[in-house]
């Protein structure tokens, strides 16, 4: 091997220690799916405009946020800052790992108002009466059982709770992104079954470009008992 070809694999070496993500576990979480969730995010903001979305919900300080189905946490930074020193944001979902990718993320922008929750399919495991808004964001299409998940909500949220469900549309323009059009949800089955649930349409955004964005407000508090 010649000095040059010899040179060329050292740099090439120092390139792949450098720059290959490692499998170091932070909690239950690698090194290798923090860096994936950042570079999947800066892709995603390009059609999901979070910004605008936050906009459209036009969120007061002090508001008590459930962000069901959270993952990884896509717009819990963005709801943390929405609800502010006195708001909270309980960020929940059915998987643990979810929830250890948000608390790293909580603790690396320090966002001091977020708790996680550990859910059950059919139970959010939040407290009667004590949100005002949840957002459902690319969840419902995943929902095994959408409407015992609704009938949940019915009873956490506040009387007049908001409920926000933004998730990719069925039409043919929209397939370049999200699942196979088969697995997706129409918006007009949402809208039933969350009217079934005891809630009522009250707005619809139409600027994303792969999903629908449904506002709803409950208008029907059910039982008490969870
Ligand atoms: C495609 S991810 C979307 C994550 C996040 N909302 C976002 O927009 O990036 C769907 C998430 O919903 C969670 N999920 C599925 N069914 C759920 C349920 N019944 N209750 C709470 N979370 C659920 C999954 O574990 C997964 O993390």
């Amino acid at each position: 091997m010649g000095v040059q070809s010899l040179s060329i694999n050292i740099l090439l070496l120092a390139f792949l220690l450098e720059f290959v993500p490692t499998q170091r576990s932070v909690g239950n979480v690698t090194a290798q799916e923090v860096a994936g969730d950042e570079f999947t995010r800066s892709k995603r903001d390009e059609w999901q405009l979070p910004n605008r979305v936050m906009a459209a919900l036009d969120l007061k300080q002090g508001i008590h946020i459930a962000d069901v189905g959270c993952g990884p946490g896509y717009f819990v930074p963005y709801l943390s800052r929405a609800a502010g020193q006195g708001g909270r944001v309980f960020a929940v979902d059915i998987q643990s790992r979810m929830l250890s990718l948000v608390e790293r993320q909580a603790a690396r922008l320090d966002l001091d108002n977020v708790d996680t929750v550990l859910s059950k399919e059919t139970d959010t495991r939040l407290e009667p009466r004590s949100v005002d808004l949840a957002v459902m964001v690319n969840v419902y299409y995943e929902l095994g059982a959408p409407e015992a998940l609704l009938e949940n909500l019915s009873k956490v949220l506040e009387t007049e709770g908001q409920l926000a469900i933004i998730d990719y549309r069925v039409d043919k323009n929209a397939e370049s992104v999200g699942p196979p059009l088969s697995h997706r949800v129409a918006q007009e089955r949402v809208i039933a079954e969350a009217e079934r649930a005891g809630f009522r349409l009250l707005k619809t955004h139409d600027f994303l470009p792969y999903q629908y964005f449904l506002l709803f407000e409950l208008v029907s508090t059910g039982g008490e008992g969870l």
